[in-house]
C-alpha cells in the first residue's frame, strides 16, 4: 500500500514516522501542499492519499483522483463535511476516518476557551507582562453552580458534559440522540438549552440542518452574559450574527477554534499576509472573544491515535477487512 499525504505538517510526520517501522507493507510519501486541482496529478502511483480536515476533498478533486488510479482517501481526522460522500462512492473511492480518537482532548480545549475568555486570561497574561498588576477590567463569572449547555452529546459533547459536571454546573443538553450514558444530564428542548444556560458549547457535525445553528434568532434566546463556545465547525455559526450579538453586548465572552472563513488560515503562519476578508480581524477587535486556529485536537495522545487509525484503517483496506464504523459512506 503506497501512501500520498497532503498538506502535512512537522508533527504529523513525526507522529506518522514513529510507528510506521510496525508497517512495513505500508509506504509513505509526505507533501505539504494541499489538495488542489493541481496537485491530484501528484497522486499518480499511489493506492491512497491522506488528507485532513481543511482540505478541498470536493467532487472534482475526487474525480481526478480516480483518474490517477486512487482507490482510497484517508482522512486523519473525525469530521469529513469537508468530503463529497456521493462523488467517492461514484468514483469507486472509498473514505476512511478516525472517529472519536481524542474526545477528551477536544472538549478540554473547548473548557480552556470558557475559562481563558470568562476569567480574562489573554488580558492578565499580557497586562502581567507589562508590569502592570492592576485587576481593573479582569472581574469573571464563577462557573461553579451555573448552569453548562451543550449541543451535541456524541464523544466529544459527552466528554464536555463531564467536565462542566465536575465542575459542579447542572448540565443541560440538546441532540437529536440521547445518549444514555450521561444520567446526569437533562436532556431539553434547543430553545430551552438557549434560554437557560450561562455557557453554550457547540459540539454537533456541520450539516444541512445545523448549518447557521447559531444566528440572530437563536442568540436572541440566549441569555445575556452568556460564555459561547466553539470548537466544532465554523459554520454551526452566522458570524456577522454573532459580531451583531457582540456588538449587542450579549455575550460574556466567546471563545473560537473554528470559524467561517478559517480555511485559508488555518495550521498556516499568515504573519506577513494581508487577509483577503475582515472576519478573522473584527473577530480579535472584541476584547471578549479568543480565537484559536482550530488546535481542539493538538495533544500528543490524539495525534498518536490519529497516526495508528490511519495506518490500520490501510492496512484492513489492503485485506479486504475495513472497519465499517471508520468508513465514511454517501
Ligand atoms: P459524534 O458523531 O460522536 O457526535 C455528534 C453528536 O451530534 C451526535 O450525538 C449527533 O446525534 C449530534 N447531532 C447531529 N446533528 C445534530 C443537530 N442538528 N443538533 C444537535 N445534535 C446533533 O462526533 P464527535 O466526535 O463528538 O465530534 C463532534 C464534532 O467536533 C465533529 O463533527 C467535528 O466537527 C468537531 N471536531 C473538532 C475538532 C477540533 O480540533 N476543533 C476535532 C475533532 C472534531
Amino acid at each position: 500500500m503506497k501512501i500520498l499525504f497532503y498538506d502535512t505538517k512537522k508533527y504529523d510526520r513525526e507522529s506518522f514516522d514513529e510507528l510506521l517501522p510496525e508497517y512495513p507493507d505500508i509506504t509513505v510519501d509526505y507533501l505539504e501542499a494541499d489538495l488542489s486541482p493541481h496537485t491530484t496529478i501528484l497522486a499518480k502511483g499511489y493506492d491512497a492519499i491522506c488528507a485532513f480536515v481543511s482540505s478541498d476533498v470536493g467532487g472534482n478533486i475526487i474525480e481526478r483522483l480516480a483518474e490517477n488510479g486512487v482507490r482510497l482517501i484517508l482522512m486523519r481526522c473525525a469530521g469529513y463535511n469537508n468530503v463529497d460522500l456521493e462523488a467517492a462512492a461514484k468514483a469507486g473511492i472509498t473514505i476512511m476516518r478516525v472517529p472519536g480518537y481524542s474526545p477528551e482532548a477536544v472538549a478540554e480545549h473547548a473548557m480552556a476557551l470558557a475559562l481563558a475568555v470568562n476569567r480574562k486570561i489573554h488580558k492578565g497574561y499580557i497586562k502581567v507582562r507589562e508590569n502592570n498588576f492592576s485587576l481593573i477590567g479582569l472581574t469573571g463569572i464563577t462557573f461553579f453552580g451555573k448552569t453548562a449547555g451543550i449541543i451535541g452529546t456524541g464523544k466529544i459533547g459527552a466528554a464536555m458534559c463531564r467536565i462542566c459536571h465536575g465542575f459542579g454546573m447542572k448540565v443541560l443538553a440538546y441532540d437529536i440522540y440521547q445518549n444514555p450514558e450521561l444520567d446526569f444530564v437533562e436532556y431539553v428542548s434547543l430553545d430551552t438549552l438557549l434560554s437557560d444556560s450561562d455557557l453554550i458549547s457547540l459540539h454537533c457535525p456541520l450539516t444541512e440542518e445545523s448549518y447557521h445553528l447559531i444566528c440572530k434568532d437563536t442568540i436572541g434566546k440566549m441569555k445575556d452574559k452568556v460564555v459561547l463556545v466553539n470548537t466544532s465547525r465554523g459554520a454551526l455559526i452566522k458570524t456577522e450574527d454573532l459580531i451583531a450579538g457582540i456588538r449587542g453586548k450579549k455575550f460574556f465572552g466567546v471563545g473560537l477554534d473554528v470559524y467561517e472563513e478559517e480555511t485559508h488560515n488555518v495550521f498556516e503562519n499568515r504573519e506577513d499576509d494581508i487577509l483577503e476578508t475582515s472576519v478573522t480581524a473584527r473577530l480579535l477587535s472584541f476584547p471578549n472573544v479568543i480565537v484559536t486556529s482550530h488546535q481542539g485536537f493538538l495533544t500528543e495522545e490524539a495525534l498518536y491515535a490519529i497516526s495508528r487509525t490511519t495506518l490500520e484503517n490501510a492496512r484492513e483496506f489492503e485485506k479486504g477487512i475495513p472497519t465499517e464504523a471508520n468508513i465514511v459512506r454517501a
